[in-house]
Parts: C-alpha cells; sequence; structure tokens
C-alpha cells in the first residue's frame, strides 16, 4: 500500500532511511526538511506492508534562479527501499505516485541528484541538457537530472536549480 506519511510513522521511515543508506545524513535531512518551510506532508509518501513501512520518498519545494527572477520547484531526496525488498518494483512505485502528486502543488519540474542508471527509465533526464546549472554541490553532470510535470516547463524555463539550506552541511 501506498500513503501519505503520518507522524506516527516517523521512527519506523528514521530506521528504514538508516539501514537503506547506512548513514545518519539522510534521516537527519528528512528531520529538518519536516520542520522546515519546504515541507509539504503529501508529498512525503511511504509504501507499507502488513503494517511495516517498507519504502519512503520524500519531495520537497526548491528553487530555480534565471537573473533576477525565482520559480518555485520540488527536488526528490531521499528515496529509499527496505534492503531485503529492493528490486521489487517498490522505488518505482513511489516515484510514480509522487509525480502523479506534484500536479496539484502546480511544481512544473522535479530536481534530483541521483543514480544515472536508475532515474531516467522514469523519465527524468540530464538538466544541463536543458540549461540548468548546480552550483552548490559538485556533481557530474550525469547525476544531476529533472523531470517535467508541467508540460513545456524544460523549455520555458531555466536558470540554477537551488536546494534549500535544510540540504546542506549535512555530514
Ligand atoms: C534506489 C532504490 C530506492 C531503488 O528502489 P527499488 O524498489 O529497489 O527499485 P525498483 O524495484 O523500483 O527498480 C526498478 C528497476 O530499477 C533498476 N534498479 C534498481 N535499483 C537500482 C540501482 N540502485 N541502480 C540502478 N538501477 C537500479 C532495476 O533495473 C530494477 O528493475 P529490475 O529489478 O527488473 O532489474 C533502492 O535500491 C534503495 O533504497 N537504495 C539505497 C538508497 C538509495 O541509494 N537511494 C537512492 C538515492 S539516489
Amino acid at each position: 500500500m501506498i500513503r501519505t506519511e503520518e507522524i506516527q510513522d516517523y521512527s519506523q521511515v528514521e530506521q528504514l532511511l538508516k539501514s537503506a543508506f547506512k548513514s545518519e545524513a539522510e534521516p537527519r535531512l528528512v528531520e529538518r526538511i519536516r520542520s522546515s518551510v519546504i515541507f509539504i506532508p503529501e508529498l512525503s509518501i511511504v509504501s507499507e506492508t502488513d503494517g511495516h513501512i517498507t519504502g519512503h520518498i520524500m519531495l520537497s519545494i526548491a528553487e530555480v534562479i534565471d537573473d533576477d527572477q525565482s520559480y518555485r520547484v520540488a527536488c526528490l531526496a531521499p528515496l529509499a527501499v527496505e534492503p531485503t525488498l529492493q528490486r521489487k518494483g517498490i522505488g518505482g512505485a513511489l516515484i510514480r505516485e509522487a509525480l502523479n502528486r506534484c500536479q496539484q502543488f502546480n511544481i512544473p519540474l522535479v530536481f534530483l541528484i541521483g543514480h544515472p542508471s536508475y532515474y531516467p527509465q522514469f523519465g527524468f533526464v540530464k538538466a544541463g541538457h536543458y540549461g540548468f546549472q548546480l552550483k552548490q554541490f559538485e556533481v557530474p553532470e550525469e547525476v544531476f537530472m529533472v523531470y517535467e510535470i508541467e508540460a513545456g516547463a524544460l523549455n520555458r524555463l531555466k536558470g540554477e536549480f537551488r536546494y534549500s539550506d535544510a540540504f546542506l552541511d549535512l555530514e
């Protein structure tokens, strides 16, 4: 079952993030997002099997800056599936549900830094090809990707993609 995360799921989601990423950074990121203005509760989504949380995805608000203009967009992070249940389609189901929900929040584009062999199957393309830059993190260009929610947004918008402060200095 795929559903919106609720407050009583927080501790299970924390355990899931720790076991999927083997790091404290992602649980910290999720906590920071939840207590920030960039948080959209309906875009924090879990998969549940027999009362147990098996996957989690979070999208939050970010911006694209083009000269003196700022556009509201979203970023996808983190995404995690219980290690013993990976490669069964749970990650994909969470991504599709989250992208579907974006339409109701007037989000034109969703950005992420992620595995370049994983996200393109869901329609993500290289953001650099469409005139978007990322300056906050130094990453290979193929891991910086974007998904078009609003038709035409990829060609209409360009500029520097910026994560909110919640994403900075996580280590
Ligand atoms: C990445 C992750 C969320 C994928 O979730 P999942 O439920 O295993 O993914 P799905 O079953 O929906 O994957 C669908 C297809 O994507 C591919 N795939 C899955 N994981 C992949 C990975 N890590 N890299 C590349 N391709 C991957 C496979 O081809 C899979 O199809 P197949 O099983 O027929 O081969 C999960 O592996 C995970 O939690 N990893 C640890 C945390 C992490 O790295 N998160 C993402 C940060 S960018």
